[in-house]
C-alpha cells in the first residue's frame, strides 16, 4: 500500500477534523507525521492527541522535513499564500482550507485602518487575485499539487445530485445555495485584515464553490469546457450593528464583527445564462443552515448537508441528551432537532482528503483544484465589489 506522510499546519478547529478524518482514508496509509502551531505548546498538545511524532516549533522547521510528503494548511485565512509558498519551495504537495486566500491590505498605506470599511471595492479584488495568482504560481513551479479544500464539492449529497443531474442530461438552469449560521468562534474571522472578507469569503464560499463546480462539470460534459461565472451582483449588511439588534439586552447571535459584513447575498450569472444565488451569514439560529438546489429543464436536485432528517429527536428539557453531540452551532438540546449521526462524513471532509491523498500517492489532479480555488476568489470580490458600487460587476 503506498503511504502519504502529513504535516499539519494548525491545530485549531480545521486542523481537529482534519486529523479525525485523515483516520478514515482507505486504499493509501497515511501518516500525520508533524504538526505546528501558532504557539508551539499547541503543537505539543495536539501531537499528544493524535499521536503525531513531530511537534515543530515553526513552519519553515515542519517544510524542511524531508519525510513530509503533503503539507496541509489549517490556519487563518491571512497566512495561507505564505505557507503555501513556503511548502511549495520545498517540494510538497499542498491543501488548503477555504478559502484560497482574500484581500488583507497588504497594498493599503495606513497599517491601522480597518481596511473593510476604507479600501475600495476594485482594490481589494485586484489584491485578492493577486495572492490567489500567488499561490497558484508558487505550486505551478515547483511542480506540486495545489489541493483545494471546498468540502462540499465532496460531500455525499453534492456528489449524488450530479451524478443525478449529468443522468438527467437537461441545462441547470438555476442554483441556490445558503451556508449560515449564529456566528464564528474564531477571532481571526472578525477582522478584514486576517479573515481577508466577511460572511461572503469564509461561508459563502462554501455554497458558492459547489454552484461553480457543478457548472464546471456541466460544461464539461457537454461541450469539453467549463462554464464559467460571468458576471456578479452582490448586497451586504452588518445585521448585528443594527440599532434595534444592538438594544436588545440579549443576544444569541455571536457579535463583534469589526469591519466585515455578517450577511451577505449574490447572484452570479454564468456564460450560459444560468443563474446562481448564493446567500451567508451570522444571524441565522437553529444550527447551521447547509442546503444547495439545483433546478435542471428536466430534474429538480436539493442536497440538504445540514439540518437534514437521519435522525431527528424531541426532549423537552435541554439537559436530558447529557452531553451526547447533537449537531454543529445549536444554541439549545430543548425541542426538536435533527442529530447528525456522522456530520463529518455528510459535510465531505473524509471524501475531500481521501481525494487529497490519493492525488499525492496516484499522481492525479484533485477533483478541488487551484481553478475552483480562484474562480471563487474572483467571483466573491467581484461580489464586494459590486455590493460597495451598488452595480454589476464583470468576472474577468
Ligand atoms: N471547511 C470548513 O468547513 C472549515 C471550517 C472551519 C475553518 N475552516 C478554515 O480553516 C482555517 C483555520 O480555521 P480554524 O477555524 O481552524 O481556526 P482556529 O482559530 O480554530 O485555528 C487556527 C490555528 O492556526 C494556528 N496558527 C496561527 N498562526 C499560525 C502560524 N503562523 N503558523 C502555524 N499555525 C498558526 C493556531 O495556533 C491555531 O491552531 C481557515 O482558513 C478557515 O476558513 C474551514
Amino acid at each position: 500500500m503506498k503511504k502519504v506522510r502529513v504535516g499539519l499546519v494548525g491545530a485549531g478547529f480545521a486542523a481537529h477534523f482534519h486529523a479525525h478524518c485523515y483516520r478514515r482514508v482507505s486504499s493509501v496509509e497515511v501518516e500525520l507525521h508533524a504538526v505546528t502551531a501558532g504557539h508551539p505548546e499547541h503543537a505539543r498538545r495536539f501531537a499528544d492527541e493524535f499521536q503525531i511524532p513531530h511537534p515543530y516549533d515553526s513552519l519553515d522547521a515542519l517544510v524542511a522535513d524531508p519525510e513530509i510528503d503533503l503539507v496541509d494548511v489549517c490556519i487563518p485565512n491571512h497566512l495561507h499564500v505564505a505557507a503555501i509558498e513556503a511548502a511549495a519551495a520545498a517540494g510538497k504537495h499542498v491543501a488548503v482550507e477555504k478559502p484560497l486566500t482574500g484581500y488583507f491590505g497588504d497594498d493599503w498605506p495606513d497599517p491601522n485602518a480597518r481596511i473593510g470599511d476604507v479600501v475600495p471595492g476594485e482594490q481589494m479584488r485586484r489584491g485578492a487575485l493577486a495572492n490567489a495568482d500567488r499561490a497558484i504560481a508558487a505550486c505551478q513551479r515547483a511542480g506540486v499539487r495545489l489541493l483545494y479544500g471546498e468540502n462540499w464539492v465532496y460531500a455525499p449529497g453534492i456528489q449524488k445530485m450530479r451524478r443525478l443531474l449529468e443522468k438527467a442530461g437537461g441545462p441547470i438552469l438555476r442554483i441556490e445555495g445558503e451556508e449560515s449560521h449564529s456566528g464564528s468562534h474564531a477571532t481571526y474571522y472578525r477582522h478584514w485584515r486576517t479573515a481577508g472578507g466577511g460572511s461572503l469569503l469564509g461561508k459563502g464560499c462554501h455554497p458558492l464553490g459547489a454552484a461553480l463546480y457543478l457548472k464546471r462539470v456541466e460544461g464539461e460534459i457537454r461541450g469539453g469546457k467549463p462554464i464559467r461565472p460571468r458576471s456578479v451582483v452582490a448586497e451586504t449588511a452588518r445585521l448585528t450593528k443594527t440599532a434595534g439588534f444592538e438594544r436588545e439586552a440579549v443576544h444569541y447571535l455571536k457579535t463583534g464583527y469589526e469591519d466585515v459584513e455578517d450577511w451577505a447575498t449574490i447572484v452570479v450569472t454564468f456564460e450560459d445564462g444560468s443563474v446562481a444565488q448564493i446567500t451567508a451569514g451570522e444571524t441565522t439560529l437553529g444550527g447551521i443552515r447547509n442546503y444547495l438546489t439545483t433546478w435542471a429543464s428536466n430534474a429538480v436536485v436539493t442536497a440538504n448537508i445540514n439540518p437534514n432528517n437521519l435522525c431527528t429527536a424531541y426532549a423537552p428539557e435541554a439537559t436530558i441528551f447529557g452531553d451526547e453531540y447533537i449537531t454543529e452551532k445549536i444554541e439549545t438540546k430543548a425541542g426538536w432537532t435533527f442529530p447528525a449521526p456522522d456530520e463529518d462524513w455528510v459535510t465531505g471532509y473524509p471524501h475531500e482528503l481521501q481525494d487529497f491523498v490519493e492525488c499525492v500517492a496516484f499522481d492525479r489532479e484533485p477533483v478541488s483544484g487551484n481553478a475552483l480555488a480562484r474562480d471563487v476568489v474572483a467571483v466573491v470580490f467581484a461580489g464586494y465589489q459590486s455590493a460597495r458600487e451598488g452595480r454589476r460587476v464583470m468576472i474577468d
